[in-house]
């Protein structure tokens, strides 16, 4: 029998409850009031990071939007090439958290080479406050996807004028990855609409078995054409 959960940490904000609880040994975070994560199966958060840097010759600074329990951040800094990762989150509470080292999961991100941000990604990426760009990979996990969304404000991030605006923050021959937890075409086509020439959006669909069930996550991809005569 499963026990009660734990809760480590707990705040009401004006956009609801932000908490952290343990059940059974598994971590989960809840944002706005909402489920937003666990630590079930962290290998599509993993991913996100360790696909990205892959196809990135040189990714010396990385913007991480959502902070969530930290996977894709902690998967960043392994990387020896990064430089710099910049981590964006909206909820304030979660950042204090992990200063704090509340829970092991996100103790100690935070050094010389990783700063945490209390921000809004969306208007990091319109570059209406800091942390500043350009970045060489830009990793978005902020909702459970486009179509199933943690906080209601970020409707308009997976609209082609946001991914516009985020194609700007990139540094030439720098990539933007968004995680989604299920297909979603139009993201791909808002990608696509913003690719200029001699770019593409590209989807990649992540198989998942999760509750009993077969899931498809997917990742969604652009990469801004290298500088003339670059790499
Ligand atoms: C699913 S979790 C991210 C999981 C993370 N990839 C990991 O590896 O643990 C989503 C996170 O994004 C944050 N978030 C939601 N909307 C945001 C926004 N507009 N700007 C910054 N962070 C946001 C949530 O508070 C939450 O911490």
């Amino acid at each position: 029998m499963s026990e009660p959960p734990v809760t480590l940490a707990r705040e009401d904000t004006p956009s609801g409850e932000v908490a952290l609880r343990r059940r059974d040994g598994v971590l989960e975070l809840v944002v706005d009031g909402a489920f937003a994560m666990d630590t079930v199966d962290t290998s599509t958060e993993v991913l996100l990071a360790t696909e990205a840097l892959r196809r990135h010759r040189a990714p010396a600074r990385v913007l991480v939007g959502g902070l969530g329990l930290g996977f894709t951040t902690r998967a960043v800094l392994e990387d020896p090439r990064v430089r710099h990762v910049d981590v964006v989150e909206l909820a304030e509470p979660l950042v204090r958290w992990a200063r704090g080292g509340v829970v092991d999961e996100l103790a100690g991100l935070e050094g010389p080479c990783c700063a945490l941000h209390v921000a809004d990604v969306a208007d990091v990426l319109r570059g209406s406050g800091p942390p500043n760009g350009p970045w060489d990979v830009v990793l978005l996990d902020v909702d459970n996807g486009p179509d199933f969304l943690v906080h209601a404000g970020n409707a308009a991030l997976y609209e082609a004028d946001s991914l516009a605006r985020a194609r700007e923050v990139l540094a030439p021959g720098g990539l933007l990855v968004v995680w989604s937890s299920h297909r979603a075409p139009r993201l791909l086509a808002a990608l696509q609409e913003v690719a200029g020439p001699g770019e593409a959006a590209r989807e990649v669909v992540l198989p998942v078995h999760r509750d009993g069930r077969d899931l498809d996550y997917a990742l969604y991809s652009f990469a801004r054409a290298p500088a003339a005569g670059g790499g």
